[in-house]
């Protein structure tokens, strides 16, 4: 007989990463099906209504849910260790999943409590787009508790961070945040991108939603968008299910099954990426024109103690900054041959940002400065080519350049 289902917590992380949520069709295939369809067949008029009215179990359209998704948001939960009663509902993009985690559970008159140190969509949505719909917040330098502390209103209902930020990795203290957030009734989201649930564990941290962006590490192969949330089975009861199910940033059936076999390797690519940027670190503190090299996990990051006491591993971005303002930068950029300049991270290939005029650039200037993002400050998603490679790649881009 084949194995059919595989949802047990009790297997080892590694073991969930490839068997969780896997649910064979009387065909028996080894790698998942992919159900790639928009709608169901009910057996019967009156099955259709008792779907619709939650009274019998089925799937009913894909907006709502469909089987290969749900192998994935069932692994994803599987994978972040999330305690019972925490479910997980897969977005289109990360976007759709931050977006969501808002608008799908505030009103207007609440208020948000978030961290200046955001990705420039997420920075929008909070600063711009809640307020516009009545939602007001209020974005703070985050490293003191103090700041969170004092910033709180009679009406806030959620904090928000991300911990490392993009890009400048700063690092929140989780525990200490999430243990204000719920004295004084509010609920913390995580936006847990840049340490991957392979580095860091939210929930156990005392988040109370935790989004992805799974375009990230989850792909890790550059190939789909997708984003997920995850958070206790009464956050969708109440509101953020209805929200979801009604507003449609829905993952594609493709897109899912792409993702699921995403999350398979990628407790071993993360790792691998990890090892090649505590390589890359190492060289990049000796290289001439290089300065303010950040890594949660080098002694030298000034809340390194902080990463090591709420991560397990210090992610796959560093950053640096090159000498001699934006021209050089760009001629740095440009004399690469192996690393590409490219927005996004997580990838297996090395990926350069350039964060001053792509990813934070509808930013004020004075505001990236605030958040340290200068002229000549690049964040290196680190991939899976030999380091050396990386390496010798970054010291002819340098040396060119000069
Ligand atoms: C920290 C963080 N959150 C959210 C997002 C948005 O993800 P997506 O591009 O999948 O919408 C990104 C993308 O770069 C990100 O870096």
């Amino acid at each position: 007989m084949t194995k059919t289902t595989s949802t047990s917590r009790t297997l080892r992380a590694r073991t969930r990463a490839v068997r969780g949520g896997l649910e064979r069709s009387q065909h028996g295939e080894t790698s998942e099906a992919l159900y790639l369809t928009s709608g169901f067949a009910y057996p019967d008029a009156g099955s259709a209504e008792r779907r619709f009215r939650n009274e019998e179990p089925g799937y009913i359209y894909s907006r709502f849910s469909n089987p290969t998704v749900a192998a994935f948001e069932q692994r994803l939960t599987l994978l972040e260790d999330a305690p019972e009663g925490v479910e997980c509902r897969a977005t289109a993009t990360g976007l759709a999943a931050v977006s969501s985690a808002f608008l799908g559970t505030l009103s207007a008159g609440d208020h948000v409590l978030s961290s200046r140190a955001l990705f420039g969509g997420c920075r929008y949505i909070v600063e711009e787009l809640l307020p516009r719909l009545g939602i007001a917040s209020t974005l703070i330098d985050g490293a003191d508790i103090k700041t969170w502390e004092a910033a709180i209103r009679p009406n806030t209902k959620a904090f928000f961070l991300e911990t490392p930020s993009n890009p400048a990795l700063e690092i929140f203290d989780v525990r200490a945040i999430a243990d204000l957030a719920h004295a004084h009734g509010a609920m913390l989201v995580i936006d847990n991108v840049f340490a991957s649930p392979i580095f860091q564990k939210p929930f156990a941290l005392g988040a109370d939603i935790v989004v992805y962006s799974a375009t990230k590490h989850m792909d890790g192969q550059g190939r789909v968008l997708g984003g997920a949330i995850l958070a206790r089975k009464e956050v969708f009861d109440d509101k953020l299910g209805v929200y979801l199910r009604n507003t449609g940033p829905s993952l594609s059936p493709f897109n899912a099954w792409v993702l699921l076999k995403g999350l398979e390797t990628m407790d071993l690519r993360v790792r691998a990426q990890a090892a090649g940027a505590e390589q890359l670190i190492a060289y990049l503190k000796t290289a001439p024109g290089v300065s303010n090299v950040r890594y949660p996990f080098d002694p030298d990051h000034p809340q390194t103690n902080l990463a090591r006491s709420q991560m397990s591993g210090g992610g796959t971005v560093v950053t640096f900054d090159v000498a001699g303002g934006r021209d050089a930068a760009f001629a740095f950029a440009n004399a690469l041959e192996v690393i590409d300049i490219s927005n996004n991270l997580g990838d297996a290939k090395s990926l350069l940002t350039h964060p001053d005029t792509t990813t934070h650039a509808r930013l004020p200037e004075a505001e990236r400065r605030a958040l340290g993002i200068t002229e000549g400050m690049f964040r290196l998603s680190v991939g899976l080519e030999d380091p050396l490679d990386l390496i010798d790649d970054i010291d002819a881009a340098l040396k060119s350049s000069r």
